[in-house]
């Protein structure tokens, strides 16, 4: 059977006026500032975060700006959440048109054999099982009105991996891949998944190891290794992530995209 013709746009734009638009972990960090600015380019934004006093800042934030978001409390470890917080989108908003899908946990700081069952087993159901039921929920909601775009915050340790990291490098590999398969499974439906792989970025999860004696040198051995010479801010990943949710990024799909300062280059 011949294969329904697919055409680009006729015009594309950075701006997500009109989108309606999930942010995980948007009490804070990357996911904060990714989600003002999504609203400052027009997007009604959802807010969710499991830290709901965090959340509602990053809403309040929003709305001081003018622009329009909600709050949306979900513990992405469990899927009824992941599905009730795609199901209010809907209700609120009357339907979805993007997802960040960016909450995630750092890593034990353990070497591999000192890593725990339940310490393995929570880092992946965290940083990985719960973009997989995102997806799921999500690509539901979207290709109910036509499609939409997504985006998963992986991490340049999804490409290579550093010590003490084994189930944090895992998952942020296993996100890479997810990221792919979605793509394959949806773009001719109208839904495009993308990554971005951000270098070290100057959040709470890596001030908490800024003030952990365990990581001092390799934090410092680590700046050196971003050839730019420094740590990355939460917008210059919410930049990358604006652009592949927008209709600019219409011939985007599957893609992992560095946003490390070098990290991956050298
Ligand atoms: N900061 C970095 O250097 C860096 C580098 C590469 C990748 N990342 C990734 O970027 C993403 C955002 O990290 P960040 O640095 O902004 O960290 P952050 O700690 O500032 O934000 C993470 C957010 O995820 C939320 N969260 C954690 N578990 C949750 C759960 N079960 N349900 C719902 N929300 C939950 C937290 O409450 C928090 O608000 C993560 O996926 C992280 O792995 C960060």
């Amino acid at each position: 059977m011949r294969q329904e013709e697919k055409t680009a746009p006729a015009t594309v734009t950075q701006n997500l006026e009109g989108k309606t638009i999930i942010v995980t972990g948007a009490a804070s960090g990357i996911g904060r500032e990714s989600a003002l600015l999504f609203a400052q380019a027009g997007a009604k934004v959802i807010v969710s975060d499991i830290a709901a006093d965090g959340a509602r800042a990053t809403v309040d934030a929003i709305r001081s700006l003018g622009g329009v978001a909600s709050f949306e409390a979900a513990n992405l470890a469990v899927e009824e959440d992941v599905q009730a917080l795609v199901q209010a989108a809907v209700t609120t908003y009357g339907r979805l048109d993007g997802a960040f899908n960016n909450a995630g946990i750092g890593q034990a700081g353990k070497l591999l054999h000192e890593l725990s069952t339940e310490e393995w087993q929570r880092a992946l159901l965290i940083d990985l099982t719960s973009v997989f039921w995102c997806i799921k929920y999500q690509v539901i909601a979207m290709m109910s009105t036509g499609g939409g775009a997504i985006v998963n915050t992986a991490s340049s340790l999804g490409q290579v991996a550093i010590p003490n990291a084994s189930e944090y490098v895992s998952a942020k590999h296993g996100v890479i891949g997810l990221t792919r398969a979605a793509a394959a499974d949806y773009g001719a439906k109208g839904v495009r998944v993308n990554c971005v792989l951000p270098g070290i970025v100057n959040t709470p999860l890596v001030q908490e190891l800024v003030g952990d004696p365990r990581f001092a040198t390799f934090l410092e051995k680590l700046k050196d290794r971003h050839p730019i010479g420094r740590f990355g801010e939460p917008n210059e990943i919410g930049e990358a992530a604006r652009w592949l949710l927008s209709d600019a990024a219409s011939f985007v799909n599957g893609a992992s995209i560095a946003v490390d300062g070098g990290y991956l280059a050298i």
